[in-house]
């Protein structure tokens, strides 16, 4: 386990799939009772932007100023995107940040948590040990959330379904295993089993097509419900850009969110767009 999302908090990435998570959640909360929030692979909620630039030997490239610092500097925001923007600055300037360049960055358990009423409930796992300390320093202590230090697949069995009867839950793993997408779909298999109407928001990076197409194909053979995918390409195939793009399938979504998104995605693609080819979209998997 090497993968330390701080190198990469605030990237495109991040902004794309915390945009979509705060418009999930939203949606969700549009129904009064409560529900469960399950993030299989947490994080440590909290990340410090001015560490993204310091390798664990070399320096390196920070990544937030082609992802959040790009929609900072934008002034045409559409309002699902003004509205996830002010998350983050609400939670840097919280965090002590009173500059106008973003330090603390908010991961998707913080995100979560911020959002939670009274009614819902978070259950975060996040297997490594380091991580899993800094998510707990971060959080604190707070009544209906749940820090767990296990594998994130794991708890698919052993926390769904959730009393609540209604789920969210987020699969965000770090793509550092050969096999993370047959895991991917494994775990989905025991997910849906144990909870068919939950909602599964997963997501995978856009590095080759193709094992893309397969891990679609494996998922069709999960006999899904209703599931969408999003996708952001910031640059084309071509472009030479190693990680040129990133998506996120969500199955049970819920109603006529795709309609809202589908509005603002096209302009996330150009905000965020790194070369020739830079594109979004979203289309059902299968149809509602
Ligand atoms: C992409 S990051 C998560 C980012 C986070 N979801 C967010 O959006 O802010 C993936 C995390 O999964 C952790 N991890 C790796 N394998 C895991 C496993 N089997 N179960 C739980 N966490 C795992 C890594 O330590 C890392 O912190």
């Amino acid at each position: 386990m090497n993968y330390r999302h701080h190198f990469h908090a605030g990237n495109f990435a991040d902004v794309f799939k915390h945009a979509l998570l705060l418009q999930l959640i939203w949606a969700m909360q549009r129904k009064e009772k409560g529900f469960l929030y399950l993030d299989t692979h947490a994080g440590r909620a909290l990340y410090d932007l001015t560490e993204a630039a310091q390798g664990d030997s070399l320096a390196r490239k920070a990544e937030w100023p082609d992802g959040i610092g790009r929609l900072l500097g934008a002034t045409d925001l559409p309002t699902p995107l003004a509205e996830y923007l002010e998350e983050v600055r609400e939670f840097d300037w919280q965090h002590g940040n009173a500059d106008t360049t973003p330090r603390f960055y908010p991961g998707s358990p913080a995100l979560a948590q911020r959002q939670a009423r009274e009614q819902d409930r978070l259950a975060l796992c996040e297997l490594h040990p380091d991580e899993f300390l800094a998510l707990r320093r971060a959080l604190g202590v707070f009544d209906r959330v749940g820090m767990h230090e296990i594998d994130g697949y794991t708890a698919l069995r052993a926390m769904l379904p959730a009393p609540e009867k209604r789920a969210l839950v987020l699969i965000d793993p770090p793509f550092e295993a050969q096999d993370e997408f047959a895991q991917m779909a494994e775990a989905l298999r025991e997910g849906l089993r144990r909870a068919p109407q939950a909602t599964f928001a997963i997501w995978y990076p856009l590095t080759a097509r193709a094992r893309v197409d397969a891990f679609f194909d494996e998922l069709l053979g999960v006999r899904l419900p209703p599931t969408w995918v999003a996708e952001l390409e910031v640059a084309g195939e071509n472009s030479g850009v190693k990680m040129r793009g990133c998506g996120l399938v969500t199955i049970n979504p819920p109603w006529q969110l795709d309609r809202e998104i589908t509005q603002w995605l096209p302009y996330l693609a150009q905000c965020l767009a790194q070369g020739p080819g830079a594109t979004a979209s979203l289309r059902w998997l299968v149809p509602e």
